[in-house]
């Protein structure tokens, strides 16, 4: 939500700005801006509305121009997206710029005061109102330096904010403070960047810090980085980190889009999660976040799963797999109606919080409210060292690789893989998981990349073809039952985001409690029905459709014979036992998703509104 580069260095700023903005688009693409300090340190402005080649096109003069620089693209939250509200935001004075991410949620409060001070605003945002704030403290206080007016200014200011300041009076010094938004400071030789993630200076250093919640650092050539806590200015030593990312893994590697590369990437990703974790051979699954804390999930009077969009439907399959496995009873709620709804958590309650970014502003606010009733929580994040990673009492990353299309794909089914390994885990050490079973259910997951390759291999071809049938559709159903219901419902999600085509995903044997109203001829409904899996209901259900001529698309098993007759179009994919087939079949809606967008001419990697990670409530 949003994204934010720096840069200060021996470097052309323009190009790395500029080049950091586009590895940071996924984060948001309603607007781009940049503001570079040249060489007479005057700050040179730069913003559209658009993407960053929107803003390419209009500052190729400032090629050239500056070392030191920052940029910003946009996920418009308080005003609609138009050049005006797009960053950079200048003072009152034009010496001071800044880039924000996040919300500043008193910012009305503030903005009366400044206006009856005689400040005026050119823009609807939040942070025009926070960048005058911090001359304001400096017009008040004349002997108060700039980074000194930004830590007040922060001080008085609520809400979610990662930040970064140039002031044309205080050259070649880059001022960042967090709150609720990630910002990492690259380490180079003789240069230091800033981003919202390490993707922007990947290729330029391995070294970096990411800044934690409520700290902010001076940054220049001259003094290095001198971190600070906002409300204490108390001098914090900082702590470098050593990046794993490659620049590889942030490129799309010869797919026209990422999430096509993210779709074909899932054998790898799914091996990459259990990789140290499932040991066939030896019979166990080491899990050192569930390991240290067994009997914590032994004792839970319930396990309580918490996440968003993508990441909630995850969760609704760990509830079946773990209350199938580990009979521990789980709830699944969604993060923005649990924080707000005065839910009863005691301490013998283990929170588990999904989200691939680590970022998702509702699942925090969940956990920060679980946590404070004394509840066990428990991280299952992509991004590492992401603010929800950081604050969990344990936790286990999904190691699925940067995801970078908006509509989460391998993410999902490496969330799938971890809570598959919990259910197991817990199952076997309390009891309710034998070990005959045990051992032959962990050699099947073993095999499930191979099953996904085998799938993609398969199918691809067909589901283009498929697609194209489907270009002009307007509403589509998407049905399951069992495991296989939340995979209907995330094949609806990735339908909708990315080709804006309405969809709904439904447990089948609820369509005629209301759904069936809607089909007719031109209705498409995508129903997974595997073999192992209430075959003979979803049949019956099958039978009701095709009764009232809506088009099916099925998702069955191979050699598959009563579905298959009734179907209009056919999709295969192996037989496994049924905890394991949403992982296998949400690939071929993955691909059908992707097609049908393509097809209708969308953004696929950058639908419309959305941002890859949602940082305001
Ligand atoms: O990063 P998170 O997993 O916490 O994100 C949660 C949702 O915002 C996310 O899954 C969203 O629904 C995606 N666009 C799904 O493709």
């Amino acid at each position: 939500m949003c994204g934010i580069v720096g840069y200060t260095g021996f470097q052309d700023a323009y190009d790395i700005v500029i080049n950091g903005l586009r590895r940071l688009e996924y984060r948001g693409y309603d607007s781009a801006g940049i503001v570079l300090e040249g060489s007479n340190n005057k700050l040179e402005v730069e913003k559209t509305k658009g993407k960053v080649d929107d803003l390419v096109n209009i500052s190729k003069e400032l090629k050239g121009t500056a070392k030191i620089g920052m940029g910003h693209t946009r996920w418009a939250t308080h005003g609609v997206p138009s050049d005006r509200n797009s960053h950079p935001h200048l003072s009152n004075n034009g010496k001071i710029a800044i880039v924000h991410n996040g919300i500043i949620e008193n910012y009305d409060t503030i903005k009366k005061m400044l206006s009856e001070k005689g400040f005026t605003f050119q823009s609807e945002t939040d942070t025009e109102v926070l960048v005058n704030l911090i001359q304001y403290f400096m017009d008040l206080n004349p002997e108060i330096d700039f980074p000194t007016a930004v830590r007040y200014a922060l001080n008085e200011v609520y809400g979610a904010y990662a930040i970064t300041v140039l002031h044309e009076d205080y050259p070649g010094i880059l001022v960042v403070g967090r709150l609720g938004s990630p910002l990492a400071i690259g380490i180079g030789d003789k240069e230091y960047f800033i981003a919202s993630d390490a993707s922007p200076f990947v290729e330029f250093t391995k070294e970096a810090i990411y800044l934690e919640e409520g700290h902010m650092a001076t940054i220049s050539l001259e003094n290095g980085v001198d971190i600070r806590t906002i409300t204490e200015n108390s001098k914090i030593q900082p702590e470098i980190q050593q990046l794993k990312l490659n620049l590889e893994q942030i490129e799309k590697g010869g797919y026209e889009h990422f999430m096509l590369k993210e779709i074909f990437e899932q054998p790898k990703s799914v091996h990459d999660t259990m990789r140290g974790r499932l040991l066939v051979d030896e019979g166990i699954i080491k899990m050192a976040g569930i390991w240290d804390h067994l009997e914590r999930f032994k004792n839970a009077n319930r396990i309580i799963i918490i996440a968003c969009g993508t990441s909630w439907h995850a969760g609704l399959i760990g509830e079946y797999l773990i209350e199938e496995y580990a009979r521990i009873p789980v709830e699944v709620e969604y993060a923005s109606e649990f924080r707000y709804r005065n839910p009863i958590i005691t301490d013998k309650d283990v929170v588990i919080a999904i989200s691939q970014s680590g970022e998702t502003a509702d699942t925090m606010a969940a956990l920060k409210l679980a946590k404070e009733k004394g509840a066990f929580i428990y991280g299952i994040c992509n991004v590492v060292d992401s603010s929800i990673a950081r604050i969990t009492d344990a936790g286990s990353y999904t190691h699925a690789g940067p995801e970078i299309g908006v509509a989460s794909t391998k993410a999902f089914t490496a969330q799938l893989t971890i809570l598959t390994l919990i259910a197991f885990k817990l199952g076997k050490h309390n009891g309710n998981l034998g070990n005959a079973d045990f051992m032959s259910l962990i050699a099947e997951l073993d095999a499930i990349p191979k099953r996904i390759e085998e799938v993609l291999n398969t199918t691809h071809e067909q589901i283009k073809e498929i697609a194209k049938d489907f270009v002009e559709t307007t509403n589509f159903l998407y049905l399951g039952r069992g495991y296989n219901y939340p995979a209907a419902l995330e094949g609806a999600l990735k339908l909708k985001e990315i080709s804006y085509i309405h969809a709904e995903g439904y447990p089948a044997a609820e369509m005629k409690h209301g759904p069936i109203a809607l089909i007719d001829e031109n209705m498409p409904i995508v129903i997974i029905a595997p073999k192992r899996g209430h075959y003979d209901k979803i049949v019956s259900n099958v039978q009701e459709i095709k009764a009232r001529k809506g088009k099916i698309i099925a998702v069955v098993n191979k050699g598959d014979r009563q579905v298959s007759e009734m179907a209009d179009y056919v999709i295969e994919i192996p037989e496994t036992s049924e905890c394991f087939s949403p992982i296998v079949a949400s690939v071929p809606l993955q691909l059908l998703a992707y097609y049908i967008a393509v097809y209708r001419g969308a953004n696929v990697d950058q639908p419309r509104n959305l941002a890859k990670s949602v940082t305001v409530e």
